[in-house]
């Protein structure tokens, strides 16, 4: 077992003991050092952002692939697909190569999947700006959720300042949550990175996804720096980031507004840290939705430190259905400030994004070691934490430290439904209906399950 579990797991056996309600904060203090995940953040300016490298085809230095070489206009308005395959084959089985999108002008490319394995030290220099034609009639029905698809890459550096844009309005308005007589149907995510790793992303702006902004699946050690991603906060289903089945995920400095999560977390993810980011608008920060259709789901080790969340549907949210199994354990979430959100602190185990009407079942997603510490700010809803757990899987060990959350125009107040843990310190509104880790709530009759279309 790695320290990170034996600190943590030191902390709750004692915290365990305590009662609900205001236990010694010497005991929040052994958790401390949950802090220290074993991945680590990447200097601030360890390479340049967007050192353009120069065309050298000397031994050592980058071999430059403009796709301007290779035939794209960048106007806007011709198709570059094929210039930017082109030059992907070019550049992927070159050592030491620079695929560059250049500057000031546009590039119009279709579904295309750039895929590795590449040879030694490839990177990707996005300057220009990368537009998807807009129109989901002609879409190629062979990438039914994809855009821009990287694969296999290992070792690979994504930079510059560049834009990827989705045009994804049209695909808004074909969504069935903008209009229910459309057809519920999915929409391609605008990056993917996908079955990759040792790859950092840094600077780029991913907006109008035309569902998911930017994708990561099945990868290990990624690390985000500087990303923007936006999308405007009624398009539907646009999560900023969302990350798949993948390990080892640093994202920092990252500015995220869209009309779903600004950061989603599901299956098979662990060692996932966030750092200094800015969500809103959107859905908030979410581990889930996990459990969907009797899936199973396991999230572990996931650290929020340091974010401003604003305007938001949610802020920290664990999402998952009814009749999941698996686990979400190990997660902390600190140092954030809320403005102006409706659900600051949020587990919502009853979870149902579905035209059709969720059935409550005995089996569920297993919640426990929860930690929510320094977390402050504006609610503008009267259930600031909401804790709404399954009755058969009762979530356990939900701590929250230092807590404090008002709302302008009157009281506000903790719902509890079969969750355990204790509050330490300021706990605000209180945490005294978690019951103590030995005995659970009182079943409540509520109207609180969601449906959220
Ligand atoms: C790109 O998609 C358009 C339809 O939007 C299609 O007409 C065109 O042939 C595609 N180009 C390539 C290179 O596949
Ligand atoms: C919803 O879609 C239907 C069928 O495509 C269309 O007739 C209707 O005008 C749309 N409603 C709105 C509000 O856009
Ligand atoms: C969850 O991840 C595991 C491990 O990768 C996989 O076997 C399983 O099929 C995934 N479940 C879903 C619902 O994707
Ligand atoms: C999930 O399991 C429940 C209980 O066994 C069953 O009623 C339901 O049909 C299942 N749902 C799906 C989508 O498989
Ligand atoms: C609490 O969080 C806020 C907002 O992120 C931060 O400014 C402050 O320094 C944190 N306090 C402590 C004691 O870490
Ligand atoms: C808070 O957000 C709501 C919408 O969610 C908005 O109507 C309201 O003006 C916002 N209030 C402030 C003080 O920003
Ligand atoms: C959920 O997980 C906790 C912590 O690992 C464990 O104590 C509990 O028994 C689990 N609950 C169920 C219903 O499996
Ligand atoms: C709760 O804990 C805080 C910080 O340790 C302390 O200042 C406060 O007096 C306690 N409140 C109660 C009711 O015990």
């Amino acid at each position: 077992m790695d320290k990170f579990f034996l600190v943590f797991l030191l902390g709750l056996l004692i915290a365990a003991h305590g009662v609900a309600g205001n236990v010694s904060c010497k005991q929040i203090g052994m958790l401390e050092e949950l802090g220290s995940l074993d991945i680590e953040e990447e200097e601030e300016n360890d390479v340049e952002l967007s050192e353009i490298p120069s065309w050298n085809s000397e031994r050592g230095a980058k071999v430059l692939v403009n796709v301007d070489s290779f035939g794209a206009v960048g106007n806007g308005e011709s198709d570059d697909t094929e210039a930017f395959r082109k030059a992907w084959e070019v550049a992927c089985s070159t050592p030491k190569s620079v695929f560059l999108v250049p500057q000031g002008r546009r590039y119009l490319v279709n579904a295309t999947r750039f895929k590795g394995p590449c040879a030694d030290k490839l990177m990707i220099q996005i300057d220009g700006k990368i537009i998807a034609p807009d129109e989901p009639k002609n879409w190629d029905p062979n990438f039914p959720h994809t855009w821009l698809d990287f694969s296999k890459l290992e070792k690979t550096v994504f930079q510059g300042h560049g834009v990827i844009d989705g045009s994804g309005s049209k695909w808004w308005a074909a969504s069935c949550k903008k209009n229910k007589s459309n057809p519920c149907k999915g929409a391609p995510a605008a990056l993917t990175i996908d079955s990759s790793s040792a790859v950092r992303v840094r600077g780029l702006t991913i907006q109008n996804g035309q569902q998911m902004n930017f994708v990561i699946s099945r990868c290990d050690a990624v690390r985000i720096n500087g990303v923007q991603v936006s999308a405007p906060g009624d398009s539907p289903n646009t999560d900023g980031i969302h990350i798949s089945e993948s390990t080892n995920v640093v994202l920092q400095n990252s500015k995220i507004g869209t009309g779903d999560d600004c950061v989603s977390i599901v299956n098979a993810s662990s060692n996932i840290k966030m750092k200094r980011i800015f969500c809103g608008p959107g859905h908030g920060i979410s581990i889930g939705s996990l459990g969907k259709d009797n899936s199973t789901g396991i999230v572990t080790k996931v650290i929020l430190d340091t974010a401003v969340i604003k305007e938001t549907t949610n802020g920290v949210r664990i999402k998952t259905w009814q009749g999941g199994s698996g686990y979400v354990r190990g997660v902390r979430f600190q140092n954030v400030r809320m403005e102006n959100v409706s659900n600051p602190i949020i587990i919502d185990q009853f979870y149902c994004d579905s035209p059709t009407t969720c059935q409550t079942q005995e089996s569920a997603v297993n919640i426990s070691e929860i930690i929510y510490q320094n977390i402050s700010g504006i609610t503008n809803s009267a259930k600031a934490i909401k804790f709404d757990c399954s009755d058969t899987v009762p979530c356990s060990s939900l701590v929250l430290s230092n807590v404090n959350l008002e709302r302008q125009d009157g009281s506000v107040e903790t719902y509890c439904h079969s969750a355990q843990g204790f509050g330490c310190g300021v706990v605000h509104p209180s945490a005294d209906c978690l019951s103590s880790d030995d005995k659970i709530a009182e079943p409540v009759e509520e109207d609180i399950r969601h449906t959220e279309l």
